[in-house]
């Protein structure tokens, strides 16, 4: 077990660890990697620097004591099963997901569910205070734990604080819908810099705190009134990334490259291999490009005994009704598709509800000539990187929706979007279509990209800005 005592220069707070504890049904304990970009980003980050990483273990009751796990320390925070239904399901992934991602569904609210949410974040700071060092470098990251940077600049003055948020930041009049709204604001302001996905974010976050907090705001400035802490907090766009040159790396691997063949190989060759790799969230636009792809193959644009879509789908949120209202559609789609247009060894489509090994992932994208990231909302999307990243042949296509954060600098992708269908029908055709030397020609300027802005950069970038945040905390001595 590890030393409980022990105190950080660097910290970092997440709802979730990069692990979940999982307990099989013989009562054995198993960690698993825990889903989402965010885990992805910060691992990277993480296993190059000493510090440690505070979060929820993934299942309800008491916290496991403090543990090193991948060259890290993990700090768990418990949830009870109130708090996992109000605080995570609830008020994180119910109300803020939705109001966050343009109301795709609508937000549930729940007064009980802001409570419980105030708690957690309470925790969260608590937790933070005791195992930073004096004037350690506290990196709270997300949605989850809004009010934790003013709650933790209670409790400790000397730490400086940075906030980055992976998701988007809604506009005044979406945010405004939030009963809750200037608490979050307030919450958030307890910060010396806070990071966003996109420029776009950043300005609706500063036009949020002139419109429902009457703040003064020069430039990416907010000032912060004499009554509320009198400090100056920045709020500017610093863009996530993934590891280039890890997963350029591991795409390379003779074992990984053989597995890429051998996946075309077990669909039958088909000429056409397209890929979906997300969650299954409603935010990923999974509905429309299976839409789409229907069309073209009702249309006789594409052949089903001799094109394949490989959709995987990992598990999320499985106990909130708009992701089990989303499963049921995804594989009634996926049934008809294939009833309708498959053939035997040639599937038109491969749906896997499931979760893979990076290794597994680089192949498949090695392996797709298309891939289709048609979110309608999402704060970066972190696939279309990482898929990007894999091509070292220079081949495949990314079609890539205009409504993620990767479209702002992935400019030579296919851009769509995906709300329209002949339009999406058009690119992916167009994609497909595309000759060897205009594929090279775009993978080659986006792989330039993705290189240069990889997760690395993002870290620096992140932490060199609230180095000379404007309103660098005075240095008390720790009481
Ligand atoms: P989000 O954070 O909303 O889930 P991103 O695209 O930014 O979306 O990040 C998703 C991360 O999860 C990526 O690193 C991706 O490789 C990983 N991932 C997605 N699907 C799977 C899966 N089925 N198995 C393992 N990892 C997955
Ligand atoms: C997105 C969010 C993360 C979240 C992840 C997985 O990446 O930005 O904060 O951890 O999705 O979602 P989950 O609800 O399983 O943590």
């Amino acid at each position: 077990m590890a030393d409980s005592t022990q105190r950080f220069d660097f910290v970092i707070a997440a709802n979730r660890l990069p692990v979940d504890r999982v307990v099989d049904a013989d009562g054995n304990v198993e960690w698993h990697r825990s889903p989402g970009g965010l885990v992805t980003a910060m691992e990277s980050v993480m296993s190059e620097r000493d510090g440690v990483w505070v979060g929820w273990a993934g299942e309800a009751g008491e916290a496991p004591a403090p543990f090193d796990e991948g060259g890290m320390r993990l700090h768990p925070v418990p949830l009870s099963e109130e708090e996992v239904a109000g605080y995570y399901e609830g008020f994180s992934n119910d109300t803020l997901w939705p109001i966050y991602h343009d109301v795709i569904v609508p937000a549930q609210f729940h007064r009980k569910w802001w409570q419980l949410y105030r708690e957690v974040n309470e925790r969260f700071a608590q937790a933070l205070a005791d195992v930073a060092a004096e004037g350690a470098t506290v990196w709270v990251h997300d949605y989850q734990l809004q009010l934790v940077p003013a709650l933790l600049r209670q409790l400790r003055s000397d730490v400086r604080i940075g906030w980055f948020d992976h998701i988007p930041f809604p506009p005044v009049e979406l945010f405004g819908q939030l009963p809750w709204r200037a608490a979050i604001l307030e919450g958030l302001l307890g910060a010396d810099f806070l990071g966003f996905q996109r420029p776009g974010d950043a300005e609706n976050f500063l036009r949020a705190c002139r419109r429902h907090l009457g703040m003064t705001v020069k430039g990416d400035v907010v000032h912060v009134g004499k009554t509320t802490g009198g400090h100056d907090v920045r709020a500017a766009s610093v863009p996530i990334s993934v590891d280039f040159s890890s997963m350029d790396e591991l795409a390379r691997r003779p074992e990984v490259r053989r597995r890429a063949k051998e996946i075309r190989a077990s669909l039958g060759d088909p000429s056409v291999l397209l890929l979906g790799i997300d969650r299954l969230d409603y935010t990923k636009g999974i509905r429309h490009r299976l839409k789409a792809y229907e069309e073209l193959l009702r249309d006789g644009h594409l052949d089903g005994s001799d094109t394949t879509f490989v959709q995987i789908a990992t598990p999320s949120r499985e106990r909130i009704d708009a992701y089990i209202d989303l499963r049921e559609h995804v594989e009634s789609a996926v049934g008809r598709i294939n009833g309708e247009y498959s053939d035997i060894g040639s599937p038109a489509m491969e749906y896997l509800h499931q979760s893979h090994p990076r290794e597994e992932l680089a192949a498949l994208y090695l392996a797709a000539d298309i891939m289709l990231v048609t979110p309608l909302r999402d704060g970066m999307n972190l696939v279309a990187k990482e898929y990007v990243s894999c091509r070292h042949d220079n081949g495949g296509a990314l079609v890539l929706s205009e409504f993620t954060g990767a479209a702002e600098e992935l400019k030579e992708a296919y851009l769509v979007n995906p709300h329209d269908t002949v339009g999406l029908k058009r690119t992916i055709m167009d994609a497909i279509g595309a000759s060897p030397a205009e594929r090279s020609r775009r993978m080659k300027a986006l792989r330039r990209r993705v290189r240069r802005n990889d997760v690395q950069h993002w870290a620096a970038s992140f932490l060199e800005q609230l180095e000379a945040a404007p309103g660098r905390p005075a240095r008390h001595t720790r009481p």
